[in-house]
């Protein structure tokens, strides 16, 4: 039987404060979060679900996990705490190489701060996990706790599970939450919608159940003579906005403001309102827009972020609802269709009157410093290849031909700025994600003769030597003016080379990052997707050194 949707009211999550205001000044507060399993309703028909929630204690740990609020400048001390039982509540594949094939009696995780400026011990690397009590840890594992100094402008980041092997399973068991810096300094002034009733974060994935309302993974492998358990994508049937399935908020007749967080292994969601009111864009990922930016709709890829206003005063109905057409896999996949469950997200519930609203939208948000293209530190070709078994399936994807495991071969210096060409040579769009860095995407053209591109690339696996120049001159896409500004994360297209110029280390950012770059862990960078999909089975990770 199918649940019925727009039953359950949309929940805000428990805030935790990462600061404290001791006379008038804000001072760190250091948090112990633990990692617990314990069983959460998803809906109100479908019976509670074990999974894996973050929270100060059991009793309040929740999926998505508590929000936790910082202030711009003063540093967040977390150590989180596994405490996990040692089965694991989803089905993993052990042909791959995880963190479970070290022989852990546990099950390994380790909380990344997505878009986060830090320090690489701080950085959730793949390798640093551990077990409950810390009783086993990984190979680049250094300390308990994690520092995050909050010194980048505000913004939403978010927190999630980032263990070798295991990324997939522990984010779709729950192991995610928000996480926003705030700088009442600079936002203040803009005026945009501020308390928590009207400024609400919407964590969005899908996710399947069985009848007695456990998680369902399909544990048997697209190619399962290689790999038993591997599947290269997961997609769920139900959608769920911060841990309800198709939820709905009555709201008042004026501007809200939502962050809307893609947290899905590897759907995209192509968002829009079905009475047509329109997104107006203030920030994407991690940073503010220059200006705002409307659209009727918003495509968001893993782990992309879109900060809306959403003026309800503008609607002529009483109902809207958030609804979503992106094809999965994307964009080959079949587009959703109306009656198919993922094609709906949630319900807003819009009262009669009219009402006084003294939040506003400004004509310009943020300034930021105009990149200089004229002083590029370093040009690199970065190749997405996917390779396939003789019956097609695919078995591994690399970057540049290389294994996660390969020596660097990106070593940026803090501080400074590069161009990257991201090369997509596979069958889907690929979000692809840089810790530490923040990047702006120039424009996407797409490749000629991708057949002879491809087969130059499976041997030489160097963009240079095979001409990458005679290839680049196919139609040229341009960016939407809302995803013009700093990202963490975007879209890379099939076919295409996407022109990116990336900042390492930050816009206002005096951190120092004082570590040996030739001692573990250093950065990654990756596409979302293979994250979500068993990172490190697809090996499309290369670990990023950062030099001073
Ligand atoms: Cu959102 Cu490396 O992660």
């Amino acid at each position: 039987s199918k649940l019925e949707m727009f039953v359950d009211e949309l929940p805000d999550m428990p805030r935790i404060m990462a600061y404290q205001i001791v006379g008038g000044a804000s001072k760190s507060n250091s948090l112990n979060i633990g990692m617990f399993k314990k069983k959460w309703k998803f809906h109100r028909d479908l019976p509670p679900t074990p999974v894996y929630a973050y929270g100060l204690t059991s009793l309040t740990a929740t999926v998505p996990g508590p929000t936790i609020e910082a202030h711009y400048g003063v540093p967040t001390y977390v150590t989180w705490q596994n405490n996990l039982p040692p089965d694991h509540i989803l089905p993993c594949d052990l042909t791959i190489p995880t963190a479970v094939n070290n022989k852990t009696n546990g099950i390994p995780t380790v909380a990344h701060l997505h878009g986060g400026i830090h320090a690489p011990d701080s950085d959730g690397n793949p390798n640093s996990w551990f077990t409950a009590g810390f009783e086993q840890k990984g190979p680049t594992w250094t300390s308990k706790g994690c520092h995050y100094p909050n010194n980048q402008q505000p913004g939403n980041l978010w927190y999630h599970d980032h263990a070798m092997g295991l990324t997939r399973v522990n984010l779709l068991a729950g192991l995610l939450g928000v996480y926003i810096i705030r700088d009442p300094s600079i936002e203040a002034p803009l005026g945009l919608p501020n308390s928590n009733q009207f400024d609400r974060p919407l964590v969005v994935f899908d996710r399947s159940f069985r009848s007695n309302g456990s998680l369902f993974l399909n544990s048997t492998g697209d190619n399962p003579s290689i790999h038993p358990q591997w599947r290269p994508e997961y997609f769920g049937d139900v959608i769920i906005v911060n841990g309800k399935a198709w939820p709905r908020l009555t709201v008042r007749r004026r501007k809200y403001r939502f962050r809307i967080i893609n947290a899905s292994n590897a759907r995209f969601f192509r968002f829009f309102f079905t009475n047509g009111l329109e997104f107006i864009h203030v920030a994407s990922d991690s940073t503010y827009l220059e200006k705002p930016v409307s659209t009727n709709e918003t495509l968001l890829g893993p782990s992309e972020i879109s900060d809306v206003i959403v003026d309800f005063s503008k609607s002529s109905s009483n109902v809207a609802i958030l609804a979503n057409d992106a094809p999965y896999p994307y964009p080959s996949g079949d587009p959703v269709d109306e009656d198919e469950t993922s094609s709906k997200v949630m319900k807003f519930i819009i009262l009669p009157n009219r009402e006084v609203d003294t939040s506003r939208v400004p004509k310009s948000l943020i300034k930021y410093p105009a990149v200089d293209l004229a002083n590029v530190a370093q040009t690199r070709y970065i190749a997405m290849y996917e390779y396939a078994s003789s019956t097609d399936e695919p078995t591994h994807l690399y970057l540049n031909g290389k294994p996660f495991n390969a020596p660097v071969t990106e070593t940026p210096k803090v501080g400074s700025t590069e161009v990257w060409y991201v090369i997509n040579l596979t069958e889907d769009n690929h979000p692809l994600h840089i810790h530490l860095g923040l990047f702006k995407v120039l424009d996407q053209t797409q490749l000629v003769q991708l057949k002879e591109f491809k087969n130059c690339m499976t041997e030489l696996n160097d963009a240079i030597k095979c001409n990458i120049g005679n290839y680049t001159r196919g139609q040229k896409v341009s960016v939407p003016d809302h995803e013009k500004g700093w990202k963490n994360v975007y879209k890379m297209s099939p076919g295409f080379v996407t022109k990116i110029v990336v900042r390492f280390s930050y816009i206002h950012t005096n951190a120092s990052y004082a570590f040996d770059p030739t001692i573990e862990p250093g950065y990654v960078y990756h596409c979302h997707v293979s994250l979500f999909n068993s990172l490190i089975f697809p090996l499309k990770i290369i670990r990023t050194h950062i030099y001073m």
